[in-house]
This record gives structure tokens, sequence and C-alpha cells, in this order.
């Protein structure tokens, strides 16, 4: 029985942010100084898992965690090595996560034994210096040491750039040559206004479609169907021989096909990324044994699933269209 939303959309894709704490701190996600969800409201992993394996039951096909940096939760490769019984019962058809691969190298070999194939791995410049500006607290050496680890076992990867004006639009091209000459595909990502940072988006915010302009000089690019479940939509490169994709939350809402609902790791459903409505899963989790309350909560929810989000950066709104930061959700 698969859930459908008030729009006709079926809901087949889960994010699960297990954790919003980050080892990095990226200046258009964080302020330096965050304050966190509270320890005693985390659900264990074993309540994680429950969750998940309900909205499986349920019709979710494709499963990513997130965070905050899923990698750092405690424990962490118990979770993925329970979910991956659904793959093995082909309930499940993927298993990801989105990591910003400070801890990849210790963990890759073990995530491709549990049945991951494809990661995505947020990397925003290639200049180590840039790099440590743009994320306060990280090392890019240990993330190129996670991303060969990961290549090593096998594992696919997308890296995730977001665009951002007078940082890294210059270096794209460099990016895009570096990726798909490792064989990766590198997606750009339009700054989306959530959550109060030290500086200011409006100076950040690059439009893809000027991106784009800037890359078709030197690059062929031609539009493909070429899916891979999110909200990326690509061009394979001639030049390189691979692909770059475009998350324009921006200057082109997806939102008509949108596939997917988000929780967090207290037990919230967010049924938008970019709407303040939610969810309590977690006193339908903890009220009983059984699923149908959990069951029936969500169905509830999936029903007020909105039809999107109206994102807005400019210098006269200079607020954040949602309160809540990127690393609740996970994105
Ligand atoms: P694939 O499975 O590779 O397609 O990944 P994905 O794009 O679903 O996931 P990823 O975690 O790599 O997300 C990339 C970016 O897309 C992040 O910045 C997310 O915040 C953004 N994103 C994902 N889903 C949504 C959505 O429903 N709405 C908006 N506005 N952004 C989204
Ligand atoms: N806007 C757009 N993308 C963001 N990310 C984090 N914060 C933002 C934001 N405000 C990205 C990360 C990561 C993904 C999960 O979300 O770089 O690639
Ligand atoms: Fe951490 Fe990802 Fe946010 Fe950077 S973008 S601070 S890596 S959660």
């Amino acid at each position: 029985m698969d859930m459908i939303d008030p729009f006709g959309r079926s809901i087949s894709y889960l994010r699960v942010s297990v954790t919003d704490r980050c080892d990095f701190r990226c200046t258009y996600c964080m302020a330096e100084d965050m304050a966190f969800l509270p320890k005693k409201d985390l659900l264990s992993l074993e309540e994680i898992d429950r969750l998940c394996t309900v909205f499986i039951e349920k019709g979710v096909k494709k499963l990513r965690l997130t965070g905050g940096e899923p990698l750092v939760r405690k424990n962490i490769m118990y979770l993925v090595r329970q979910l991956s019984r659904h793959l093995d019962s082909g309930a499940l058809e993927e298993l990801t996560l989105t990591t910003n691969g400070s801890q990849l190298s210790r963990f890759a070999r073990e995530l491709a034994d549990c049945g991951v194939k494809r990661i995505n791995v947020s990397l925003d410049t290639l200049d180590a210096d840039k790099f440590h500006a743009i994320t306060r607290w990280g090392n890019l050496a240990k993330v190129m040491e996670g991303i060969d680890a990961a290549q090593a076992a096998g594992l696919h990867i997308k890296l995730n750039a977001v665009a951002l004006k007078g940082f890294n639009d210059l270096e794209i091209p460099e990016m895009l040559r570096w990726a798909n000459g490792r064989g990766m595909d590198l997606t750009v990502i339009e700054t989306m206004p959530m959550g109060e940072i030290d500086g200011d988006r409006t100076d950040q915010y690059l439009p893809l479609s000027l991106l784009r302009a800037n890359l078709e000089r030197q690059f062929t690019l031609t539009d493909i169907p070429f899916k891979t479940g999110g909200p990326a939509r690509y061009v394979q490169v001639a030049e390189t021989g691979g692909r770059l994709g475009f998350i324009t939350p921006m200057t082109h809402n997806f939102c008509e096909s949108c596939n997917r609902v988000r929780l967090t790791c207290t037990g919230t459903l967010y049924m938008c990324l970019g709407q303040n409505d939610d969810a309590d899963l977690r006193a339908p989790l903890r009220a009983s044994e059984g699923n149908e309350l959990l069951s029936d909560a969500i169905d509830e929810a999936i029903g007020r699933k909105p039809k999107g989000h109206d994102f807005v950066i400019d210098r006269r709104t200079n607020r954040p269209s949602v309160s809540r930061h990127m690393s609740v959700t996970g994105g």
C-alpha cells in the first residue's frame, strides 16, 4: 500500500537525519555557535530502525541517512547493518547516505559491505585553505582520504557543491573536470534560506541559470533524462564524458515531482524541507509496541504534505524562510 499525498505524489523516498550534530560548521549551513537538539530527546538507533521499517512497509523504496553528519552518530554502523536487511529482502531498493566525508576513510568498507552502492559527498572547493574557510572546522586532506577509501571500496560517489558567488563560482569548471575525471558526478546546489547563519545569504546566492550560462562557454552541456531520485536535473558534459547535476530550489521549483519526506533524530517528520509543518512520530512510536498508531500518524502526516516550498532570498526579506537549519533535516 503506497503512500500518496493530497497532490497525487507517491512518497517513496525517506531521508533520515540521524543526528543534527556535525564536525564541520559550513558557513552557509550553520552559525559558529549552534544550539543542537537536546540529547535526551534523541531516538535510539533501535527506534530509528523501527520507524524506518514501518516506512518501508508503507512503500518507501529509497532511504538516505543524513545529518548533520550521519557518520558522527555513535554506533551508526549498527543502524546501517540493521537497515540492510531490507535490501536483502528486496523491500528497499536503495540505502545510501549524504556525508561530509570526514569519517569516510573509517567507514567506507563497512558501508559497501552493508549493500550501500552510492553515496553523496559534500565538497564545495578543492582548495585546502578555502575548504577550511567554508567549513570552519574541516580538513580537506581528510575528506580526500575518505573519497579515496570510498572509491577503493567500490562505492559510487556524487559530489555536492553549494554554488556560492565569489567563493567557488570560478572554480566549478575545475571541480567538474576533476570529479568527472575520477568517475564521479558533480551536482551544484542553490543556497537555501534555512536557519540563521553569521553571514548574509544575499551576498552568496548564485542563481544556477547564470552558472550554467558561464559553463556553456567552455563545456557542451546536453540535458539528459537521467534521474537519481532526488531533485537534481542532469546534463551530459561532452568534454569530460561525465555528468553535472543542477539542484535549483530557488530558480526552478521541482516540488511538483516531490517524492520524499524527512525524519529527524527526535522523531519529527517534516513533510517539506521548506515549510514548518511537522508531525511528531515519537509519541505514537513509544505509546505502544505494535505499529498501528505509528502507521496512522504517518498517514495523517502524508495527508498534510504541502504543495511546495516558497523560499525567498533577497535584500528586502533578509531573513531565513524557514527558521530551522538544514542540519536538522539534512536537506
Ligand atoms: P540523489 O539520490 O543523488 O538524487 O540525492 P539527493 O539530491 O536526493 O540528496 P542529497 O542529500 O545529495 O541532497 C542534495 C541537495 O538537494 C541538498 O542540498 C538538499 O537539501 C537538496 N534537496 C533534497 N531534497 C530536496 C527537496 O525536497 N527540496 C529542496 N528544496 N531541496 C532538496
Ligand atoms: N542551502 C543549500 N544547501 C545546503 N546544504 C547545507 N545547507 C544548505 C543551504 N542552506 C547542503 C550541504 C549538503 C546537503 C545535504 O545540503 O552542502 O551537500
Ligand atoms: Fe555539517 Fe553538512 Fe552543515 Fe557542513 S553542510 S555544517 S558538513 S551538516
